[in-house]
């Protein structure tokens, strides 16, 4: 499994343990930064993170910011992403059945790094239900992504 990673300022600790975790668990892993805690903008590292997976350098990616909401919003403005703003390992489990979701964003300053750790976890394990329903929604979406 490949996956692209980024953050701002905020979530620079947070994306170096769930690099640290996803590499000990055989997971390629696409560092796109930043690499200190320097003030950054959210937009420009879900833009790296998004590209890796509109070139189909990676399958996921996970972004991550002091909130999650920043990443989350920057992310679905882009064609071929469902981003999911996720709190819980069963917000996890469930955007990836019923979402599909293919982005997973965390707020580092909301989620304990335990908690982001199993929220990583359970998302990279779950996959999509490919049920009927599920799939005709993504449909209407029209983020590119499905056909019936
Ligand atoms: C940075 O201070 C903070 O605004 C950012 O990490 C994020 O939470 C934005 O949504």
């Amino acid at each position: 499994m490949k996956i692209a990673i980024g953050s701002d300022h905020a979530g620079v600790e947070l994306k170096a343990h769930i690099i640290s975790f996803l590499e000990k668990e055989g997971v390629q892993v696409f560092d796109k930064g930043p690499v200190s805690e320097k003030s950054v903008d959210y937009p420009d590292y879900a833009k790296q993170v998004v590209g890796a997976i509109q070139d189909e350098e990676a399958e996921y990616g996970i972004l991550i910011c002091g909130t999650g909401i920043g990443m989350s919003i920057a992310c679905n403005r882009y064609d071929f992403i469902r981003g999911a703003l996720v709190r819980s390992a069963l917000e996890a489990k469930l955007s990836r059945e019923h979402n599909d979701a293919n982005i997973l964003c965390l707020g580092a300053r909301i989620t304990p790094e335990d908690q982001a750790l199993e929220c990583v976890k359970v998302f990279l394990e779950t996959s999509f239900s490919q049920e009927e329903r599920h799939i005709r929604r993504l449909d209407k979406l029209g983020c590119g992504c499905c056909e019936i």
